[in-house]
């Protein structure tokens, strides 16, 4: 056989070995839901060429090759061959073997640590065997290489480690309280511990978190476990005949072990009793709720029997007496004739009229800078001021003049309600200002009962309009006497329309 022959022979062997080894593994690994990943499939193909490579450079046929070039062929297609027989034993064997058909938990974290291990071992295997290097003197690297993959682990490993501990402080089944979760420890994995809380709620613990808190395990060392219920009995009870009767109670509850024997203490002298504390063991911590509430019955009743009384938190209450609805309306209506009778134009009304014309009135109350009425806006109601200062102000062609300052007793807003136009001012309260309101049908039942008020109130407004006129300057001359009595002459008219009189 020729040597060209004979390295076709050597490299043919070498792929269809490759090829059966490829064809187990895709037979074995065949329907896993997980995918194998590139990097198995690469490790695998590039191990074939180099193995290839090397044969063909070891065959003779190419001329002379450095020794230090084929040795480092040789170390690298060896150590991918190593990588993919390590890999594929993590996959064939602990993977698909070990946890898919035996169901055993081994955690990824292991399965990392073992593949490191084996791929150092071969290293070093291959580092004396083909390169012939003294791997004492690389021990320095190993070193580094377990420091940086320990960094990187630091938490898997942390719960790792804890999980292991904590294996032997709790057990699957133990009533445990961990990071103030109560419940009953379900699972214990190498990461996570996993509580079933009363509520039903499943919650997952992480190992290294656990051990770094609070821990309650309400299963172990002693399996019945405490629970304690606070009650209150009167004064007028003995303390010491009163904690008999609460320890014999509780020992009468179904689930509440003889022994230890509930006790009772008195815990506090609260305002309205005797605080005692029962104190029980229970055989079944799951079912704590439910025996509490037996407990809680149980002295309901005992008490009852021996007449001991649980006391209510003592109160000293002042009753008071509804406010009196048609007393209040009555005073307001007083108050409001009060403010009513000083005003000059209403002087001519007796009590009973003041009083009518008082019901239908409302008091207001403004503060500074707030507007009563708007220039220009529609109104109905007349304003009396009955404590505070309120400004008239005029406006045109974008001015604005104060025409008058209107103190308690005087009025305003009667212009709109006596015509019906468009209010000729704004009112604003200056101070805080109090008004009473008087609406068009109140007015107009006044007007009905006193005609002579229309000449009245004629002349007030001519005044008005006079001085709103001359202050914005709107007209040139003032009034003559004769005119002022025209206008209030067509003044009065037109009230008297207004209103139907
Ligand atoms: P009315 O027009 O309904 O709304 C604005 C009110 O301002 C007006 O009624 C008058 O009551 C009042 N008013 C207008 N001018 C004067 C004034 N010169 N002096 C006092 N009050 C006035």
């Amino acid at each position: 056989m020729t040597l060209l022959q004979g390295l076709i022979v050597k490299v043919g062997l070498t792929f269809l070995l490759g090829a059966l080894v490829l064809a187990l593994f895709l037979y074995m690994t065949a329907g896993r839901n997980k995918k194998i990943g590139g990097a198995l499939y690469a490790g695998f193909i590039a191990t074939l060429l180099l193995l290839a490579l090397l044969q063909f450079i070891t065959s003779g046929l190419v001329g002379a090759v450095p020794k230090v070039v084929q040795d480092s062929i040789a170390f690298v297609a060896y150590l991918g061959l190593c990588f993919v027989l390590l890999k594929a034993m993590d996959v064939l064997l602990v993977e698909a073997y070990l946890i898919g058909r035996k169901g055993l938990y081994i955690p990824q974290v292991l399965r990392v640590l073992i593949m490191a291990t084996g791929l150092t071992v071969s290293v070093l295997i291959l580092l004396r065997a083909v390169l012939g290097v003294n791997v004492l003197a690389l021990i320095a690297l190993p070193t580094v290489a377990t420091a940086v993959v320990g960094f990187a682990l630091r938490d898997t490993i942390a719960r790792f480690v804890s999980g292991i501990m904590l294996g032997r402080l709790i057990h699957v089944g133990d009533w445990v309280t961990i990071m103030g979760k109560e419940g009953v420890v379900t699972n214990i994995s190498l990461g996570h511990v996993t509580i079933r809380t009363r509520a039903d709620d499943y919650v997952l613990l992480p190992n290294n978190l656990i051990t770094q808190n609070e821990l309650q395990n309400h299963s172990r060392p002693t399996h019945p476990q405490a629970s304690t219920v606070v009650t209150e009995a009167s004064y007028a009870h003995p303390p010491l005949w009163v904690r008999k009767i609460l320890a014999d109670a509780a020992r009468a509850v179904p689930g509440v072990v003889a022994y230890p024997e509930p006790v009772s203490v008195v815990s506090a002298f609260k305002e309205s009793g005797i605080e005692y504390q029962l104190k029980f063991w229970l055989d079944d911590f799951s079912r704590r709720d439910r025996i509490e509430g037996e407990v809680r019955s149980y002295v309901w009743y005992a008490f009852k029997r021996h007449g001991i009384e649980i006391p209510y938190p003592q109160r000293v209450v002042q009753m008071t007496q509804p406010p009196d609805a048609a007393a209040m309306h009555e005073h307001e209506l007083a108050a409001i004739c009060e403010q009513l009778r000083p005003i000059d134009f209403l002087s001519i009304l007796n009590d009973e009229e003041l009083t009518t014309l008082a019901q239908d009135i409302r008091r207001h109350l403004y503060l500074p800078g707030e507007i009563v009425v708007h220039q220009g806006d529609r109104g109905q109601n007349l304003f009396v001021v009955v404590d505070g200062e309120a400004s008239v102000r005029v406006e045109a062609a974008g001015q604005s003049a104060t025409v008058a300052t209107l103190k308690p007793g005087q009025f305003f807003g009667e212009m709109s309600l006596l015509t019906g136009e468009p209010r000729s001012a704004t009112v604003c309260a200056e101070t805080e200002l109090t008004v009473l309101m008087v609406g068009k049908d109140a007015m107009s039942r006044l007007l009905t009962k006193n005609p002579g008020l229309v000449e009245q109130f004629s002349t007030i407004l001519v005044a008005r309009k006079t001085a709103l006129a001359s202050s914005l300057e709107a007209t040139t001359r003032m009034l003559t006497k004769a005119a002022v009595q025209k206008e209030e002459t067509s003044l009065t008219a037109s009230i008297r329309k207004f209103f139907g009189l």
